[in-house]
Formats: C-alpha cells, structure tokens, sequence
C-alpha cells in the first residue's frame, strides 16, 4: 500500500497549519514524523483520518484518489488513528470502550465470541495489567493509552497512525510499545509515529518526516533502515537541529537548595477510601512522610498507578485527606480552602491538562488569568487581563500568540505550556508538577526545566513527579520512590543510580 498526500493546505482563520504538504507512506514502514509545538503534524494527519478535510490536495492510495470526508471513511479504508489526547468514556469498562469503538461488531453482536479472543489477547499482549472489566476511570493515563491503541489495532487498520503515544509510557511499557511498533511494520502494516523522542525514532523508524511551520522541510531515511536508497541518513544533531532550528541547546543545572529550612511538612499522610487503602492495586497513598526544603527539587518516580496522582493531589489540598496533615510554611493546607491556596500561590500542574487543567471554551485570557478570580475586582478590566495574558504568552511561547482564541484551538504542545504559564507564572511557594514537559518540544523542554530551577533558586519547594528517571536523577536534587501508595525509597539524586532507583519502583521496599 503506497499513500501519498500531494499539497495538502489546511487554513484555521488566518492561520495556515499545512502549506502544501507532500508526504509519502508505504506499508512495511514506520514513518517518524517529527517537528516542533504547533509545526501541524496533528492536523495533517488528522486530514488523513477524515477528521479534518483539507482545503487545497489531495490524497491517492495506491495512484487512486481517494476521498477521505470522514473518519468512517478512513476507517473503511484501513486507516486508524491514536489521538494525542484520549478519547475513552471514564464510566465504562475498557471492554465496553472497545465494544464501542469496533467498526466490525454491530452492537447487537456484543457477545461475539471468536471477535473478543482476539480483541482480548490483543488487550493481554500490550497491556497485561488491565482486565477487560476495569473501569477506564481506575486506569492511569499510560493504561488509558495502552487501550486506545488496542481501539486502533482491533480494528485492524492497515494503516496506523499514532499521535505522541510514547509521552506517558513507563520504560518498560515504552519498550514493549517499541516491540510492538516493530512487529506491525513488519507484518506489512504502515505505522506513522509522531513523536518529539530522539529514542522513538532510533528505537524503531525507518523514514523520517520533519515539519516545521506547515510544511515538510526534509524526509530522510532512519538509521535502523536497511534498504540502500538515495536518501541521506541524519545523525541525532542534524535532526535536532532540524527540528528546532538549532543544535545548541542551553545546558541547565539544578542548583543546590540553598536553606535547609523545609517549607512544605507532609506527616503521616493517608488518602483514599478504607478499602482501596487497604487494598495496593489501587490509587491511594499509605502513610507518607516527607519534607521539602526551601528550594529544594524532589523528584518522584514510580510506576504510573502507585499513588502519584492521589499524592499529587492530596497536597495541593484538592482531595480530603484520610488521616494525616500537610503544613506549607506551618500553615496546614489540607485544612485551607482555595482562597489560602491562591494566596500562598501553591503552582499545581495536573496530569492530561485537556481535562484537568483548561477550560477549552474559554479563550487564552481567561485561562490564564483565572488563578487570581480572588483578588479580581468585582468588574475585572478586559484590557488589563489582555495584557497581563499576552506577557505570559510571549514568555512561555505558546502559538499563536492570539489571546482570544478558544485554548481548544491550541495544538498539543502549545495546550501544555498555556497550563505552565499559568502556574509557573508568580512567585509560587510550592509547586507541584506532574509531568510537566509532557508533549512538549526539545527546547520547550529546555525552558521549562530552566523555569522549575529559577523558581527553586528563589526558594519555592518543588514536587516532581515524572516517568522519566534520567531527567529525575539528572536534574533533582533528592528522588523517592512510590510504590503501591508508598514511599519505599529515597536517596540524594548524587547517591542514586538507575539499578536502585529501577529496583525501588519494581520490588518495593528498601533494603535496611
Ligand atoms: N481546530 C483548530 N482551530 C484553530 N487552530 C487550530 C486548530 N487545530 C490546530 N490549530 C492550529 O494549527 C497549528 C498546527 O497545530 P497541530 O495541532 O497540527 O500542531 P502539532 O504539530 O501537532 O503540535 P504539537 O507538537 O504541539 O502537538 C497550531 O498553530 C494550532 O494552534
Ligand atoms: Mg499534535
């Protein structure tokens, strides 16, 4: 099967997101598409799936035109897509999303038989923790990504399409996704992987695609690709710099917390119904103790699902606690409501901010400007909010710089660093970050990181929590380990190596 995009454009309002795009994807490849926050990857590959319909181009799958008007269109056509943001039902069982999702099963044949062995050793193969009767809503964010690609595979696309799906994968999920990429490529499946990892890219592409600004600036060939073609090959520099522009990328430091006062006291702390405290499998924390200096970085790792989000909210005081206390410079949070979390400017950058961290009607100015409702005036000025909100725009570089579009319009990227200007804007006190440069570019990353350290610098105390354990043991200064809800290990990130950390977050406790 040979596809080819021949000038796609795609135009929002004023803004051209495709600029007559050629792209070419054959079957037996996986393609990386690659480029920077808004470059349009997502909308060019949503025009593929039928969701968006081009305004200019057209598409031919082997030399014959296509029309691709929707995505059941695409879908009769063997062309599946993973969302960069989910698109599951929390009530429902993962079963039922699948049910829902399946183009073959008329709804009437639920019970199909031979179809749901092969829907569920599908299920089992990628995702061996999750039981078909889960509750979407119980999964962590890189189980919820497991299923949507389960969604794409049991509906046997020929061609797949996978929008930043690494960006919530554990290592060892990552390595089983890889696995997985490889082996539908060579089963004769064409896999299109947008993707901002270096390691995606060399862990399984043959051919890469990088965009910038709506168009495809260069297509070359990936180093595990063993066909002998004319196309050049790309070290990781060229494509960096391709990506971004530039191969130097600013090298940043996390500087040692310079008071050994601890502002943030977590004592004790136990969150989540009797039964799921009891019971490890699910999302509750067990008796934490920890305290944060003044400055200070910590890094939590862990397996997604052990109690990171519970912790994370439990300390920014969002959900009761069950027994236990939060003090911030001696004051208790969890008994404080959102007036004294204001106040102290307690930073809090949720997981999947489509859902917990915008409001995708409203547009940037309201976004960004919503933290301070509390000390607003009873009729808030427009125009100063305009311009407090083009500032943070302009510093965190989201684009468009447009302060009255919806943020719905944003891009995936652009979408995350709109949260991190909201949050990292101030001088917060305590900021809690779950991972935080979640979907962003190379140097969005940068900047982002940078901005975590000046804020330590001044002396906020800073909550990490990150699936990745190379920026955690690189760039914070103490790293702890949750498992099943609690803290089984802890160490200086100078005395921690990647076996100890790796051997906390699978086997538990920490030897005496
Ligand atoms: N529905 C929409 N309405 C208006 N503008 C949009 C819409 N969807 C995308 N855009 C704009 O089109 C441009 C390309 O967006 P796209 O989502 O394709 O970027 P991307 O390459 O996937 O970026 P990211 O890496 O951040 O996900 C962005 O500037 C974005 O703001
Ligand atoms: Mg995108």
């Amino acid at each position: 099967m040979h596809i080819q995009l021949q000038g796609i454009s795609k135009r929002f309002n004023s803004l051209l997101a495709n600029d007559k795009v050629d792209l070419d994807i054959f079957s037996g490849e996986v393609l990386a598409l690659l480029g920077e926050n808004g470059a349009g990857k997502s909308t060019l590959m949503k025009i593929l799936y039928g969701f968006y319909q081009a305004d200019e181009g057209c598409i031919l799958i082997d030399d014959r035109l296509v029309v691709i008007d929707s995505p059941y269109a695409a879908m009769a056509l063997g062309i599946g897509m993973v969302f960069q943001q989910f698109s599951l039902i929390d009530n429902l069982t993962v079963a039922e999303n699948l049910m829902l999702a399946s183009t073959k099963t008329p709804k009437w044949q639920w019970s199909d038989r031979t179809h749901w062995v092969n829907t569920h050793s599908c299920l089992s193969q990628l995702a061996p923790t999750i039981q078909p009767t889960n509750r979407v809503h119980d999964l962590t964010v890189s189980e919820k990504q497991l299923v949507e690609l389960v969604k794409v595979l049991d509906a046997d696309a020929r061609v797949i399409i996978l929008d930043e799906p690494s960006s919530v994968l554990t290592p060892l999920e990552t390595q089983r996704f890889w696995t997985l990429i490889r082996q539908l490529a060579d089963q004769g499946h064409a896999v299109v992987l947008i993707t901002h990892k270096l390691e995606d890219v060399l862990a399984c592409a043959d051919r890469i695609a990088v965009m910038r600004k709506g168009r495809v600036v260069e297509v070359c060939l990936a180093h595990n690709n063993q066909k002998p073609e004319l196309e050049r090959h790309l070290s990781s520099e060229d494509l960096i710099h391709l990506m971004v522009g530039q191969t130097e990328l600013p090298v940043v430091h996390p500087v040692p917390p310079s008071l050994a006062h601890p502002r943030l006291h977590i004592q004790n702390l136990w969150v989540g119904e009797p039964a799921a405290v009891s019971n490890p499998g699910h999302n509750a924390v067990r008796g934490i103790d920890l305290a944060i200096a003044s400055g200070e970085i910590i890094g939590i790792a862990g397996v997604a699902g052990n109690g990171q989000q519970t912790l994370a909210d439990a300390v920014t005081g969002l959900l009761p606690l069950t027994q236990g206390t939060v003090h911030l410079d001696g004051a208790p949070v969890h008994q404080a409501g959102i007036p004294y979390r204001t106040r102290h400017d307690i930073a809090y950058i949720p997981e999947q901010p489509l859902q917990n961290g915008v409001a995708t009607d409203l547009d940037l100015v309201k976004n960004l400007v919503v933290k301070d409702i509390n000390r607003m005036p009873f009729f808030p000025r427009r125009a100063k909010q305009r311009a407090q909100a083009l500032q943070l725009i302009q510093a965190f570089n989201v684009q468009p710089p447009n302060p009255d579009q919806p943020a719905g319009n944003l891009s995936g990227g652009n979408l995350q660093k709109l949260v991190l200007a909201r949050e990292l804007s101030g001088s917060p006190s305590l900021i809690v970050a779950c991972y935080p440069t979640m979907g962003l570019d190379i140097s969005a990353t940068q900047f982002i990181y940078e901005k975590l350290f000046n804020h330590a610098q001044t002396g906020a105390c800073i909550l990490w929590i990150s699936e990745n354990l190379d920026d955690l043991l690189r760039y914070s200064h103490r790293i702890a380990v949750l498992f099943q809800g609690e803290i089984v290990g802890i160490a200086e990130t100078r005395r921690a190596s990647r076996q100890l950390v790796g051997k906390w977050m699978t086997s538990g406790r920490q030897a005496a």
